[in-house]
């Protein structure tokens, strides 16, 4: 195995996790290149569900180095819960390395996060309310504070002063709010300093002294491509960049680096948050697929919005992130449909066909999806390792999606479990 990236292709939750822990096992180091803990990525190992956020998921690895790269934006009062929670589980954190450039989650970042989305109102983004983007608007207006600040009180206090300068007028409805305590901030993140300080490291060296010696690197992302700041369905998107091309910057690595790019997508699509989704469904049949596929949010436990797989969106994605491989996760959850709706174009609200992903806000927020129907199938496919053991409607199933977004099929999910896949021969483990 080389370096490869791993992206969400949808709209985020497609099975991530799952996919980077199953890689991790042949992997020297898993590095996540951005996003924050709005992140939540699940991996169930011998009946137990290990929920991340901000650690990568090849932390149950015990040889594999799990580094927060500097794209990643850090609640340090998160990631310090989440270390102890999986010390609490004996898993050994050891391997974790942070980027001494993360930039940190600060409680003013949360408040805004908040207090934007209420003025909103019904235009609400529906963030996460972690403060994400507040955090990265302070790194892009250069008023960020970062890992490395951690280490000298100093240097803290005067940052975050700087950066509470242009907020004063927002923030003043909180001026009382004990978490914006000058003081007492100060005091805090310190204390996360001594705490996170002996994982603090110079990360993208790390990454190159391994690339240079060709050992096997993964980069996870988090959130998916319709999510993408520059890439997604703006504004209703994320903070960050989720694409692969990301993962240079959020890894502090050259683009020459990266020898694969995997996309992870469920059989069908789900989105939580607000924000155009042309393959949505409702009724009985979204409650069923809610109901089996257990859609709802890894982070804020928010039902999610499901609809049939947007095959003109994931072939938009296959280009933007110039995907090697696609993974698709929870083909079990389609089993006992009679006929698969499969979404093949858009029409306009002109009544215009339309086979691209259009990248006019309008056009998108009125496209209504054309669909396909393939032939379903009855069979529960849990126990399914190969593609032989597979039913042939579900086998037909995936070969129209590979076929339609022109990049074969990696790794099939078949269930929630560790083990519950099919490897494509070509790219299983033991073929190398
Ligand atoms: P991530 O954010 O992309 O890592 O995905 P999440 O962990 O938020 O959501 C994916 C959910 O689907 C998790 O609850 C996984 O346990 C579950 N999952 C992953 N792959 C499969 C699969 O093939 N079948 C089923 N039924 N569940 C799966
Ligand atoms: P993983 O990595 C699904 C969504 C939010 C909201 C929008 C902006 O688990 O796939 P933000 O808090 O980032 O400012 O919210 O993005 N969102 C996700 N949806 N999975 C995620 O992460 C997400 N992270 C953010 O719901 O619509
Ligand atoms: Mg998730």
């Amino acid at each position: 195995m080389s370096s490869i990236v791993i992206v969400g292709a949808q709209w985020g939750d497609e099975g991530k996790g799952k996919v980077t822990d199953l890689l991790a096992e042949r992997a020297d180091a898993v590095i996540r290149f951005q996003g924050g803990n709005n992140a939540g990525h699940t991996i169930i190992r011998d009946g137990e569900t290990f929920k991340l956020h901000l650690i990568p998921s090849g932390i149950l690895h015990r040889d594999t180095l799990c580094i927060i790269g500097n794209g990643v934006v850090v609640d340090p009062r998160v990631l310090t819960e989440e270390l102890d929670a999986l010390r609490r589980r004996g898993v050994d954190t050891g391997g974790l390395r942070i980027s001494a450039n993360a930039h940190l989650i600060m409680p003013y970042h949360l408040l805004l996060d908040l207090a934007r989305e209420q003025r909103l109102g019904k235009l609400e983004i529906g963030t996460t309310r972690r403060g994400i983007g507040p955090c990265y608007e302070d790194k892009a207006a250069r008023l960020g504070i970062r890992m490395q600040d951690l280490l000298d009180p100093k240097i803290l206090r005067k940052k975050i002063v700087a950066a509470l300068e242009p907020k004063r007028l927002t923030l003043r409805p909180h001026a009382k709010d004990p978490a914006l305590d000058l003081h007492a901030m100060v005091e805090e993140y310190v204390t996360y300093g001594h705490r996170l300080a002996q994982y603090i490291a110079d990360t993208s060296k790390v990454v190159w002294d391994l690339l240079d010696e060709g050992r096997p690197v993964l980069f996870e992302g988090a959130q998916g491509a319709l999510l993408d700041i520059d890439h997604g369905t703006y504004p209703f998107v994320t903070s960050s960049n989720p694409v692969a091309g990301a993962a240079c910057i959020g890894a502090g690595v050259g683009p020459k680096d990266i020898d694969e790019v995997w996309g992870v997508s469920k059989a069908y699509t789900t989105r939580v948050g607000a924000g155009p989704f042309p393959s949505e469904i409702d009724g009985d049949l979204a409650d069923q697929l809610r109901a089996k596929g257990v859609e709802f949010g890894t982070t804020t436990g928010r039902a999610r919005r499901v609809g049939w797989i947007d095959l003109v969106a994931l072939r938009y994605a296959a280009r933007i992130n110039s995907l090697t491989a696609l993974v698709l996760t929870k083909l079990d959850v389609l089993s006992g449909l009679e006929r698969v709706p499969l979404c093949t174009g858009y029409r306009s609200a002109e009544g215009a066909e339309l086979d691209h992903f259009p990248y006019h806000q309008s056009v998108l927020h009125h496209a209504t999806p054309t669909l396909v129907e393939l032939p379903g199938w009855e069979e529960d496919i849990g126990e399914a390792r190969r593609e032989e053991d597979l039913p042939e409607a579900a086998r037909a199933y995936l070969e129209f999606v590979a076929e339609f977004v022109g990049v074969p099929v990696a790794l099939v999910g078949v269930g929630p479990g560790r083990d519950q896949v099919i490897w494509n021969e070509v790219t299983a483990p033991a073929a190398g």
